[in-house]
């Protein structure tokens, strides 16, 4: 099977839990637009009803070219579930997003929301986070002296390894909110409470890819079946 199929199949079980009328938090990446495709053809085909908030502007996109209604946060504050991928969950639920680059807009409607699921392919699975880089949003305003201060937070947390500014088609990648990126290599983070402390704590990072204490269960899709951590109910 394919890591495409398998998205697909995570997607189709996180849809079995979509009831009419619900409040949903739209994710972001390859797997979560599996999730929208899969939404959008229930309610052409079923006459499903429920409304939307995007975690980006390409959800958004793909949510509105589906005909999916959408509102935000401000009009509707509180969400039922979120579904959404991850680059990384290990077996208590803890997260790194960011990947996409969406991760703020991402953790901001997650904790809207009664529910976050998460949705991914069994290589997503780690024994222990930070083999993916971990994505940290800066705002562009003294970068190099924030850059400094992440990097202390890091060592204190007893962690090493090298930030690079994210870039695309050769420029530093704006997110949907202006910011930059900065990835931390890693490798692993013995400590992963400690170190999201440490960064909240920085003047200048606006929000980091650790999503702890936030997932409530993870559809991992894997060559022999669905496999939950958490529970669904
Ligand atoms: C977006 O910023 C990310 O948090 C994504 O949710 C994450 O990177 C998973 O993406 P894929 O489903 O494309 O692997």
């Amino acid at each position: 099977m394919s890591l495409e199929a398998l998205k697909h199949e995570a997607a189709a079980r996180a849809l079995t839990l979509v009831r009419d009328g619900m409040k949903l938090g739209l994710g972001t990446g390859s797997t979560a637009k599996h999730f929208v495709d899969l939404l959008g053809e229930r309610m052409r085909a079923e006459g499903l009803r429920v409304t939307g908030v995007p975690t980006s502007e390409a959800t958004r996109a793909q949510a509105e070219s589906l005909g999916i209604p959408l509102t935000t946060l401000d009009e509707t504050p509180e969400l039922d579930i979120t579904v959404d991928g991850t680059d990384e969950v290990d077996a208590r639920l803890r997260l790194i997003k960011g990947g996409g680059g969406a991760h703020l807009r991402e953790k901001i409607v997650a904790l809207a929301s009664k529910r976050m699921i998460v949705i991914a392919d069994e290589t997503k699975e780690v024994e222990t986070l930070g083999r993916f880089k971990l994505p940290i949003e800066v705002i562009p305003f003294g970068l190099a002296a924030t850059r400094r201060a992440v990097e202390k937070a890091i060592a204190e947390a007893g962690c090493a390894g090298p930030l690079a500014i994210r870039m695309r088609d050769g420029r530093e990648l704006r997110t949907d909110s202006g910011n930059l990126i900065l990835d931390a290599d890693l490798g692993r983070i013995p400590d992963p409470e400690g170190l999201a402390a440490r960064l909240d704590a920085v003047t200048g990072v606006v929000e980091h890819g650790l999503f702890l204490g936030i997932c409530s269960a993870a559809i991992l899709a894997t060559k022999d079946g669905i496999r939950v951590i958490g529970s669904l109910d």
